[in-house]
């Protein structure tokens, strides 16, 4: 048996984009998307896609209506599917056993459940969404207890795109990671992903080692970063340059030259969550030496954002209160609308905090979603947000829809995220309407190489 119809349970960030890739490479396969949003399900029905990632518009339009359907009749695209995939967000609990930490698989299982109750026949079930280790065992056993009989395998098939590079990494992926235990079962997604991808990259492995394989991968990337975060501040207490420590260790064949960026900290959905999924994990098994060494990585990320604005207050004479600061980026990484976890939401929540007036300007993040992002972080459990801290998101944060709009009258510029237009801007002009002394810090290294100083600005970056 081949796969002729695939269904994925989730339309977001990993599902929309990896179901495109398969239904553009795959045109013998019908692939269905559905998510119990209806917004995000028209909006994949739209023009305007309910995610902002390069090459994609192309892909979706050119397969939609063809054999790519987004839609939210679940029920009826679980019935006809033969392969389900789970994508669904499997965000850190808020609450209860493990709150801070765990991973809330609430929707996972309320996935498994709903499969279990209107499959028919045989089905394999695809983990696409980041999981604990050892999540495959609760889906078979929620599986077992089909209401029509049907029967099922259950494959492990984490996914490693990037935002911002999503297309590019499902069209060339370092590999495919199929966990799976029945042969036969795992041959089938095998066979998918042979339409295009070659067969020396597709590995297969147990389950577990699946499930937790994409874990490890997270950590062992936010780990680098923290790693070299960690010698940014030592550089910029001693006068060596962390872009050029990192050159120098990056020849090391050993080490190697990729995730060696400093930063002002790394944001994303995964890597804290991941990180802090994996900490509770070894605690859970008993392993609290194992679980420190990890968290560890988050704290370092945490210093770095709370380094850079005390950075900030520091050099513009301790205070930044009703200064107005200009923000370039809020998203994560460049190349994404994607807000979460970014570092721009902390770094401007401690200058609000300081009572600093900023203004934001990112080419492509939403206001109503910096707002909600802020809202979220400035609420106080569930007392949500007090007076005082609505009054500094109403009256102390204001958009912009430029660089030189948002630049225009500050004393700072922050740079957050590294979008390749912020490069391009003309600096002496931007450096003429601002307040002087004029800083920048930058958050990426973004602009080190255009001699700011030369424009008149006192330049900061990571590191140096
Ligand atoms: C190290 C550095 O590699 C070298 O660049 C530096 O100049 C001196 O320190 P060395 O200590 O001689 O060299 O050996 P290395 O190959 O780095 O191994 C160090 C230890 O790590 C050994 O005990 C080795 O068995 C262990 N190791 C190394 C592992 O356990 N796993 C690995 O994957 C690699
Ligand atoms: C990550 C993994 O790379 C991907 O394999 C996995 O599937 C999902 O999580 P993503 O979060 O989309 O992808 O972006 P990534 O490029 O990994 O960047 C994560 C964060 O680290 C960003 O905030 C980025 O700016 C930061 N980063 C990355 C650095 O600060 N320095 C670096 O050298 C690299
Ligand atoms: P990711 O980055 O992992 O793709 P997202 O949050 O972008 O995560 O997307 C997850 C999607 O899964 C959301 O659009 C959400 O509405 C959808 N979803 C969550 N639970 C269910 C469910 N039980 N049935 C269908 N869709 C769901």
């Amino acid at each position: 048996m081949s796969v002729s119809k695939i269904c994925c349970i989730g339309a977001g960030y990993v599902g929309g984009p990896t179901m495109a890739m398969i239904a553009h490479k795959c045109p013998n396969i019908d692939v269905k998307v559905v998510d119990i949003n209806e917004t995000r399900i028209a909006q994949w029905n739209s023009d305007t896609l309910p995610i902002y990632e390069p090459g994609l518009d192309e892909i979706v339009k050119g397969c939609r209506g063809k054999n790519l359907t987004f839609t939210t009749e679940i029920d009826a695209a679980i019935k006809e599917a033969d392969m389900i995939f789970i994508s669904v967000n499997t965000p850190t609990k808020t609450f209860g056993v493990g709150a801070g930490r765990a991973a809330n698989l609430e929707y996972v299982e309320k996935c498994a459940r709903r499969i279990a109750e209107v499959a028919e026949g045989h089905k394999i079930v695809v983990e696409k969404s980041t999981l604990p280790v050892r999540t495959a065992e609760a889906v078979k056993r929620i599986l077992s207890n089909a209401s029509n009989g049907s029967t099922f395998d259950v494959l492990s098939n984490p996914e490693f795109l990037a935002e911002g590079t999503a297309i590019e990494d499902l069209l060339d992926p370092d590999r495919v990671l199929i966990g799976g235990e029945r042969k036969e079962a795992i041959q089938e997604l095998v066979d998918v992903y042979a339409h295009w991808v070659p067969t020396d990259r597709i590995l297969t492995t147990n389950l577990w080692s699946s499930e937790l394989s994409k874990l490890t991968a997270n950590a062992f990337l936010a780990q680098r970063v923290s790693s070299i975060n960690a010698i940014s501040a030592l550089c910029e207490a001693t006068e060596a340059d962390v872009d050029e420590v990192a050159a120098a260790i990056g020849t090391d064949s050993r080490i190697g030259p990729k995730f060696l960026k400093a930063s002002v900290g790394f944001g994303g959905s995964c890597f804290q969550k991941d990180i802090l999924n994996l900490v509770y994990l070894c605690e859970y098994f008993g392993l609290p030496e194992v679980a420190q060494y990890w968290e560890q990585v988050v704290r370092m990320n945490d210093y770095q954002k709370e380094r850079f604005v005390s950075r900030m207050v520091r050099t513009m004479f301790n205070t930044v209160s009703d200064k107005k600061i200009a923000i370039w980026g809020f998203a994560f990484k460049k190349d994404t609308n994607d807000t979460r976890e970014s570092a721009a939401i902390y770094v401007v929540r401690d200058l609000l905090l300081e009572k600093a007036r900023v203004c934001i300007y990112d080419p492509q993040v939403t206001k109503q979603q910096v707002i909600q992002e802020l809202e979220y972080v400035l609420s106080e459990g569930d007392n949500g947000i007090s007076p005082a801290k609505r009054e500094l998101i109403d009256n102390h944060v204001t958009f912009a829809s430029s660089c030189e709009e948002a630049s225009s009258d500050a004393h700072a510029i922050a740079v957050l995220t590294e979008w390749d237009e912020f490069a391009e801007v003309d600096f002496g002009k931007i450096h003429d309407s601002m307040k002087k002394p004029a800083f920048v810090f930058d958050g990426r290294n973004r602009l080190k190489q255009k001699n700011l100083v030369d424009s008149g600005f006192e330049y900061h970056g990571i590191g140096f």
